[in-house]
């Protein structure tokens, strides 16, 4: 059985076990992570620092914890999640996020989307081009001739406006996209808010509307290590992805339009597999957008299960997307030094990206990503987090 951690089961344990009764390398991250999290964790829900400043705007940085002593680290540049403390099944407390130390680290050129969010278009646009009520869009080419991620700087490379919302653990971020900023149609006001809940959730709520058609595909890009730093990768994670088809791209990663069933191919996660065990005969590694299996409800409903054995860290996935982008960070190759001093090689992370499938626009069979004057984009994600 799983189960969900408990502010008491976590306090107790370091009595139990004796803090520091462990010995060796392996255990010297970990004892850190947790010494340092019982000093600063308190029941209050949304504390904040300043984190820099960029254009002479602050960035701050805002954490959300729940009395069980989860804590979630949000700045206001990029809306990115910078940290998740969570325990392991023995109550040691470890980041599962990739992330940098501080700000600069988020702004260098080189940073692949680590914890941001992504829009106004999450995901690749074929050729950058696409068409709303009959008016061709050009959108800026920043991924081998095609648009990846909103742009040259997207949403993931802004300042937000931010505002606390300590009644329910939550902090509410607003971006407003300009009428043909990064080429898009429309202005588009976002708000996405992220909450801590009791049970050990990370949510996140998008909502956005605009004043002329566009296309919008909204999520966010945190890179996953449920073994906090103890395993450089993610090939021992063991992975379900609640997906019968995903979409077939081709080489410069853009959907064919053919939705294959992944029965009988690397691609089959339906039951639990070890990221390892068919990661070799996914060319270039998982880095593809699953079709979920979905129920007639509109809400968040069960996408993917990520766990660590080694740990007994599982996440679970929840989301009303239809898509789930599976990226198992194969473009990173040990040139940035992120938290902890960890160099960030190859699968060092996993992202679970929850979001419309890509190049949407140009797909009328794919479900449509179109955003009307009137009418409002919501999705919700959910990263739910327990130990086995
Ligand atoms: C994409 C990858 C891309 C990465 C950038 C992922 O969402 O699927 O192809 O390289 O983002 O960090």
């Amino acid at each position: 059985m799983f189960k969900l951690f408990s502010k008491a089961f976590v306090f107790l344990l370091p009595v139990v076990f004796g803090l520091n009764g462990c010995s060796g390398e392996e255990a010297a991250t970990p004892q850190t992570q947790t010494d340092q999290h019982m000093q600063q964790q308190n029941a209050s829900s949304v504390k904040q620092e300043k984190f820099g400043s960029v254009d002479g705007q602050d960035i701050i940085q805002y954490t959300l914890s729940n009395p069980a002593g989860m804590e979630v680290k949000i700045i206001n540049y990029g809306g990115t999640l910078t940290s998740i403390m969570v325990p392991d099944s023995s109550g040691q407390w470890g980041d599962v996020l990739l992330g940098f130390d501080s700000l600069p680290g988020y702004l260098q050129k080189e940073n692949p989307y680590i914890g941001c969010l992504v829009g106004r278009y999450a995901n690749r646009i074929a050729n950058g081009k696409f068409i709303v009520n009959g008016k061709a869009y050009q959108l800026p080419l920043n991924n081998n001739g095609n648009s990846l991620h909103g742009g040259e700087k997207g949403f993931s490379r802004v300042v937000w406006a931010a505002k606390p919302l300590p009644e329910t653990n939550s902090v509410q971020l607003n971006y407003h996209s300009k009428d043909g900023e990064e080429g898009y149609p429309g202005s588009l006001d976002v708000q996405v808010t992220y909450t801590v809940t009791n049970i050990n959730e990370l949510k996140i709520d998008y909502l956005a509307t605009t004043d002329k058609g566009t296309p919008v595909n909204l999520t966010n890009h945190a890179y996953f290590n449920l073994s906090a730093g103890k395993d450089s990768t993610v090939l021992g994670h063991t992975l379900t992805v609640n997906a019968d088809r995903y979409t077939v791209v081709n080489d410069k990663q853009i959907p064919t339009g053919a939705l294959d069933a992944v029965k009988g191919t690397p691609m089959d996660l339906t039951s639990p597999v070890v990221i390892k065990t068919n990661i070799d005969k996914v060319p270039g590694g998982y880095d593809h957008n699953f079709a979920l299996r979905r129920s007639a409800s509109d809400g968040p409903e069960l996408a993917a299960t990520l766990y660590h054995e080694g740990s007994g860290r599982r996440l679970e996935v929840f989301t009303t997307e239809p898509g789930l982008q599976v990226y198992t960070g194969n473009f990173l190759d040990g040139s940035l030094t992120g938290k902890y001093g960890r160099k960030y090689v190859k699968h060092s992370g996993i992202c679970l990206e929850a979001q419309h499938f890509p190049d949407s626009p140009n797909h009328p069979s794919f479900p449509s990503t179109l955003l009307r004057p009137g009418e409002k984009y919501r999705q919700t994600t959910i990263y739910k987090f327990s130990t086995k």
